[in-house]
């Protein structure tokens, strides 16, 4: 499956230099690595555990599983019987036994440049001990799910590192969803604490998170289910002696303005518990299977899924993961962009880098506030090696030309990442050539929230890289083509991605809902893990996601189900029906086409296009918004009723070339929805 010699013609190879003191320094070393993963999986991985605590020792098989439905319950178990706490692995055992105590562990770097703070592994330690004993306070218990609600703030990682500490479950939700979605999330994962802030901005924007969450806690009231208890940490209300670490004036995020509305029966203050908290805690030994954390993933049906991973296996995945791919050494700054709200975060910020003892850069801002070159100055100030990002941030930035990102020096950069969607080569080479002066390998890591890390992904010292390729599976993942009838590919080919066999990290169950983990993954294909991206396999057996093949949308590096955009816009009193279709674009990747059926009497015009447009991303979230919205008083559907999305894709990208139309019910259907196109973006 992968080839005997790694090419040599139409790749880039990494740096000469990079390979003195690579983990893994060539091909040849990945290769037989590789084997033996896939062949001894209880010994590869009983290795990495051996640079973990471990209370007890597991007693079973290292990894347990079974991928067939027709065969019985889908299940995977990894050390099974042994006890930990990820949380003492990532903070006392830094500090305690490997004299990581005075490193820092993030490099804050507000919204505002100049508006900074720092904090190392044993201040870290410290908070999170002192919060977990004010979780305690609230009745916290282990197994109870905590939701996170918050900006990218040091409080975020430490909210969550004390839920790992006493074995709650966080539920992190990013904090660019609306109202309606934490409710959604806060219901279905019946979550006893929320955890929020008082505000952000991002950029000039001002989000008033305690409003939003009122507003969740709210909706979860008038459903039902109430909330007893909202921690909230004051962020942009602080008063200069509640910050800590800073190395910069307070004004810098000041807003005299922000509306925080407070109610004692269950509002509490961050600031003031933790001011009588003990910064002792000891952890709570977990089970290897015990739920680490909920994250919550767009489903094809509209409702989103919580996808579930729990301690020992995300444990070893993310920090392995983390060390290889980015060759981590202890000098490195290392840098991801995305956001804690997403498992880009969970896993390269919060947890594999700590796993490692890593000083990480933590941005709250944007790729271009206050302006263009932010990325760049960040990298120079830091001095950061390795550098993480989304193809979406790249494109954003090189519209810009180069002259914003070369008034900076970048030299301290050995690796770049990316990660999210497909990367388009012009942006590969783009990102190679211009941001990493044709220095940096570019590690373009295909995975997904399912997956816990990386799955096909280069390693830098070892990989010759072909732009837009994630090139080979990591340890212990076992990759194969599909063709429809579920047969597998050999050589080149093009088919579904599915995985053979089960790697430590990945997701175990869809919280309360066993049946839809079984269903949308598994029942497909029996005996295969389904990701729902089509895939590529080139001669010299490198693997090329083609993109998702159910209906699901890449929206900027964001997955979105088409179901859930249309029940936010059928729920308009306007609208009859509606259709979501993806419409390529030139940074997001992918952008909402929507076509909307109006119930009789009403017309369309600016005013409903608005509303429909608020309508969505208040149920959903600003990254939901639609980018075209067209009238169509008909659909394309088959004689049974069944739209054809096939037909609407090609009406939104003004393609006239339809195949076979035969089975439409109504042809003159389609020459409207032509005639009727929007041309340009709401
Ligand atoms: O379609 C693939 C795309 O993102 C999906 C997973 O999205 P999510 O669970 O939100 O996690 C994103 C961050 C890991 C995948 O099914 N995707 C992710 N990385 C890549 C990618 N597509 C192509 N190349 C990638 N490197």
């Amino acid at each position: 499956m992968i080839p005997d010699k790694a090419p040599k013609e139409d790749v880039f190879l990494g740096s000469e230099d990079l390979k003195k003191e690579a983990h893994v320094p060539s091909f040849d070393k990945y290769k037989e690595l590789y084997i033996h993963s896939v062949e001894n999986p209880g010994e590869f991985w009983g290795d990495v555990a051996k640079d973990f605590f471990w209370r007890n020792k597991h007693t079973g098989q290292f990894l347990d599983y079974n991928f067939d439905v027709t065969k019985g319950e889908i299940f995977i178990k990894c050390m099974e019987g042994a006890t930990t706490n990820i949380c003492y692995n990532l903070l006392d055992r830094n500090v305690h036994e490997k004299k990581l105590a005075d490193k820092i562990a993030f490099l804050w770097e507000g919204n505002e440049p100049g508006d900074e703070l720092t904090v190392t592994y044993r201040e870290l330690l410290q908070r999170v001990c002192q919060f977990a004993n004010v979780l305690k306070s609230q009745g916290v218990k282990k197994g109870d799910r905590v939701s996170i609600y918050m900006p990218m703030v040091v409080e975020l990682v430490v909210a969550m590192l004390a839920c790992a500490r006493i074995g709650a479950v966080h539920s992190v939700v990013f904090a660019g969803f609306s109202a309606e979605s934490l409710c959604e999330r806060i219901i279905d994962s019946q979550c006893s604490l929320l955890i929020t802030a008082d505000g952000f901005y991002r950029g000039d924007k001002l989000i008033n998170l305690k409003l939003l969450s009122d507003e969740a806690l709210q909706k979860c009231k008038d459903k039902g289910f109430p909330v007893k208890k909202c921690i909230m940490l004051k962020h942009l209300s602080k008063e200069p002696e509640e910050i800590v670490g800073s190395r910069s004036p307070p004004a810098k995020r000041s807003c005299p303005d922000l509306e925080i509305p407070w109610n004692p029966e269950v509002d509490l203050c961050w600031h003031t518990l933790i001011k009588g908290a003990s910064d002792d805690c000891e952890p709570v030994w977990c089970d290897s299977e015990d739920p680490l954390f909920i994250l919550y993933t767009s489903g094809s049906t509209g409702k989103p899924k919580g996808v579930l991973h729990t301690v020992s296996g995300y444990m070893l995945y993310t920090a392995i993961t983390f060390k290889l791919v980015f060759d981590y050494q202890p000098d490195d700054i290392y840098w991801c962009t995305a956001d804690i709200g997403w498992i880009t975060g969970h896993s390269y910020i919060t947890y594999g880098p700590m796993a490692l003892g890593a000083t990480s850069v933590l941005f709250e801002g944007l790729p271009t506030y206050p302006d263009v070159s932010r990325m760049w100055e960040i990298v120079d100030k830091y001095h950061v090696t390795k550098f993480y990002t989304a193809p979406t941030a790249i494109r954003l930035l090189m519209k810009f030309g180069n002259e914003p990102v070369q008034k900076y020096k970048r030299k301290s950069l050995k690796i770049l990442g990316t990660v999210g969607e497909p990367i388009n080569p012009e942006a590969w080479q783009w990102y190679y050539n211009v941001v990493g002066e044709k220095r940096c390998p570019v590690v373009d890591t295909f995975w997904q929230t399912e997956t816990g890390g990386h799955v096909l992904t280069p390693l830098p010292a070892a990989t010759p890289m072909k732009p837009g390729s994630a090139t080979f599976p990591f340890f212990g993942v076992v990759p194969a083509i599909l063709n429809e009838s579920g047969e597998e590919l050999e050589g080149p080919s093009e088919g579904y991605l599915v995985f053979k066999q089960p790697w430590p990290g990945m997701m175990r169950t869809v919280y309360g809902n066993h049946q839809r983990f079984e269903t949308t993954y598994f029942k497909k294909f029996p005996g295969y893990y389904v990701t729902g991206d089509g895939c590529r396999r080139d001669k010299d057996g490198y693997y090329w996601i083609t993109g998702r093949i159910d209906d699901m949308l890449n929206v900027s590096g964001h997955l979105l189900s088409t179901a859930e955009v249309e029940s936010a816009l059928v729920e308009h009193k306007a609208v009859a029906e509606a259709a979501v279709v993806s419409r390529p674009h030139p940074v997001k990747g992918e952008s909402l086409y929507c076509f909307v059926t109006l119930n009789d009497g009403v017309s369309y015009n600016q005013t409903l296009e608005a509303e429909l447009k608020k309508q969505v991303r208040e149920k959903i979230g600003a990254i939901a918004t639609p980018d075209y919205i067209q009238n169509a008083p008909g659909l394309p559907k088959t004689r049974s009723g069944k739209i054809m999305r096939r037909v609407l894709r090609k009406v939104a990208c003004n393609e006239k070339d339809l195949g076979d139309i035969s089975t439409l019910a109504d042809s003159s259907v389609v020459e409207q929805l032509f005639q009727n196109r929007c041309c340009t973006a709401v």
